[in-house]
C-alpha cells in the first residue's frame, strides 16, 4: 500500500495550480441523471472520488466519457437500474446524492444507507424528510432507501440544520418537481452554489441558491449544457496552511478568493502576507506562525475541512490556540497522530487545546481521514527529518496530484511502498 514519505524543513517557493473542486463536481456529475442530452464538464478534478461517482453513474447505465485536460462529459439517455448499492456507497457517501435525481427523472430509487464513517454517525434524515414532503415514499429494507413517487411535487421544506449534501439532493430533485420548492435552513455552501449554476445552465428556475432560502420552480425537462467546476477552496486552504506553516512564498493559481473569506482571515492572523490578484491568490510567510483560535461552523463560517490543516498550523506556532469543532463529533483523531510528531494538544470534548511547539520531529504517522491526511502532510512538512505517512488512499480521494504539486513547491515529498 502507497505511503508518503516527507523529508520536513524546507520553505515552500514557486507557482501551484489548484484544481477543481471535488465537493461541487460530485453533485454536478449526479445532475447529468435529469436529463437524457449531454453534460459536459470543464475543471473536473482527477480524484478517486470522481472515479467512484463516474463508476456509480456507469452502473445505472449513463454514458461516461474519457476524463482529459480536466473534461468529463456525461449522458444518461436512459437509467437502466436507478440504485446505488452498498459497495459504492460504503467507498463514497457523497454517492447518497444520485437519491434525489433519480427519484425525479425515474420515478424510483434504491440507495444504501451510508452508515456511519471515521468523522461521525452522519445521518441522511434530512435528505429523507425533505424528500417525503416532496411526495416521495421511501422505505429502509436490508440496509437500503427503497423510494418511489410519481412526480416529485413542490413542497415548503424547513430543514433541522445545515446540511450540504442534503440541500444538493433536494436541490436537484427540486429542479424536476411539479410546482415550486422552497429550501428553508438551506446550506450557503459555495458547492450548493455552483450546482444550482449548472443546474441553471441546463435549464432549471432556482433563485436564492447561497442564501438559507432556496427557491426552485421545478420545470418539466432539462437539456444538456456545458459547466466548468468551481475551484476547490479546500485544496486552496490546504496549500494555504502548508505555506504558512513551513513558511516560504507561493502562487496559487486557479483558485476563487471570494470562497475562501474565514481561511484567508484566519491565515492574515497567523501573520501571513496575502495578496489577492484575479483568480491568483499570493501567500507569503516568514518566520514562525502565531496560535489561531478558531470553531467550525457552516459557511461563511470557519470549514470544518479547514480544521485539520489548521491544527497543524497551531502545533508549531507561537502561542496557543482553541479549536472547536461544531460540524462532526469526532473529528480530532489526527490530534493523535499530530502528538506522534511531538505536538502538545489536548482535548476537552468537542474543543483541543494546540500549544505550540519549537519544533516538530519526523515519525511514522496514519491517516485516518482525508482531511486528517492533509494536516499529516502540513505537519510532516514542518517536522524535522523524515515522516512516513500511512494510508494516503483518503489523500487520493480528494487531492489530485497532491505529492507532485509539493515536490513542484520545493518540498522532498515521494510516494513509496
Ligand atoms: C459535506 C462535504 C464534507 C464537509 C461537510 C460539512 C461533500 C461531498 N462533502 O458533507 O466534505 O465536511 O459537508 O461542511 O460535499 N446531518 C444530519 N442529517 C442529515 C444530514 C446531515 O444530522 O440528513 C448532520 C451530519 O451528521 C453533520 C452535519 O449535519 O453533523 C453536517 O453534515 P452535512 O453538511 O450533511 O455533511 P455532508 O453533506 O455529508
Amino acid at each position: 500500500m502507497d505511503k508518503l514519505l516527507i523529508t520536513g524543513g524546507r520553505p515552500l517557493a514557486g507557482e501551484v495550480r489548484i484544481s477543481g473542486a471535488k465537493n461541487a463536481a460530485l453533485p454536478i456529475m449526479c445532475a447529468a441523471l435529469l436529463t437524457d442530452q449531454p453534460l459536459a464538464l470543464d475543471n473536473v478534478p482527477r480524484l478517486m472520488d470522481v472515479r467512484t461517482m463516474a463508476k456509480l453513474l456507469g452502473l445505472m447505465g449513463v454514458e461516461v466519457g474519457p476524463q482529459a485536460d480536466g473534461r468529463l462529459q456525461l449522458q444518461a439517455s436512459q437509467i437502466k437500474d436507478p440504485v446505488a448499492g452498498y459497495e459504492m456507497v460504503k467507498t463514497m457517501r457523497a454517492s447518497v446524492l444520485v437519491l434525489g435525481p433519480l427519484l425525479a427523472r425515474c420515478g424510483r430509487a434504491k440507495v444504501s444507507l451510508p452508515g456511519g464513517c471515521a468523522i461521525g454517525a452522519r445521518p441522511v434524515d434530512q435528505h429523507v424528510k425533505g424528500l417525503q414532503a416532496m411526495g416521495a415514499v421511501i422505505t429502509v429494507e436490508h440496509g437500503y432507501m427503497n423510494a418511489t413517487a410519481n412526480r416529485l411535487k413542490g413542497a415548503r421544506i424547513v430543514m433541522d440544520l445545515v446540511t450540504v449534501t442534503g440541500t444538493e439532493n433536494l436541490l436537484l430533485a427540486a429542479a424536476l418537481a411539479e410546482g415550486t420548492t422552497v429550501l428553508e435552513n438551506a446550506a450557503r455552501e459555495p458547492e450548493v452554489v455552483d450546482l444550482a449554476n449548472c443546474l441553471k445552465a441546463m435549464g432549471a428556475r432556482i433563485e436564492g441558491a447561497g442564501t438559507d432560502t432556496i427557491r426552485i420552480e421545478g420545470v418539466g425537462s432539462l437539456a444538456g449544457a456545458r459547466h466548468r467546476v468551481m475551484p476547490d477552496r479546500i485544496e486552496t486552504g490546504t496549500f494555504l496552511s502548508a505555506v504558512v506553516a513551513a513558511g516560504g512564498k507561493v502562487r496559487l493559481v486557479n483558485t476563487a478568493a471570494d470562497t475562501l473569506g474565514a481561511t484567508l482571515e484566519k491565515l492574515r492572523e497567523a501573520g501571513a502576507k496575502i495578496a489577492i490578484a484575479g483568480g491568483a491568490i499570493e501567500v507569503e510567510m516568514a518566520g514562525r506562525p502565531q496560535s489561531v483560535s478558531l470553531t467550525t461552523a457552516p459557511y461563511p463560517g470557519f470549514a470544518t475541512d479547514m480544521q485539520a490543516q489548521f491544527m497543524a498550523l497551531d502545533c508549531v506556532a507561537s502561542g496557543t490556540g482553541q479549536i472547536t469543532e461544531t460540524i462532526f463529533e469526532n473529528r480530532f483523531m489526527h490530534a493523535q497522530e499530530l502528538q506522534r510528531l511531538g505536538a502538545d494538544i489536548s482535548i476537552q470534548d468537542n474543543t483541543a487545546v494546540v500549544k505550540g511547539v519549537e519544533r516538530l520531529l519526523g515519525a511514522n504517522v496514519m491517516a485516518t481521514d482525508l482531511r486528517a491526511s492533509a494536516s499529516l502532510v502540513v505537519a510532516g512538512l514542518v517536522a524535522q527529518g523524515e515522516t512516513l505517512i500511512d494510508r494516503i488512499y483518503h489523500l487520493d480521494r480528494g487531492y489530485e496530484a497532491l505529492e507532485h504539486k509539493l515536490s513542484g513547491l520545493g518540498a522532498k515529498i515521494a510516494r513509496v511502498r
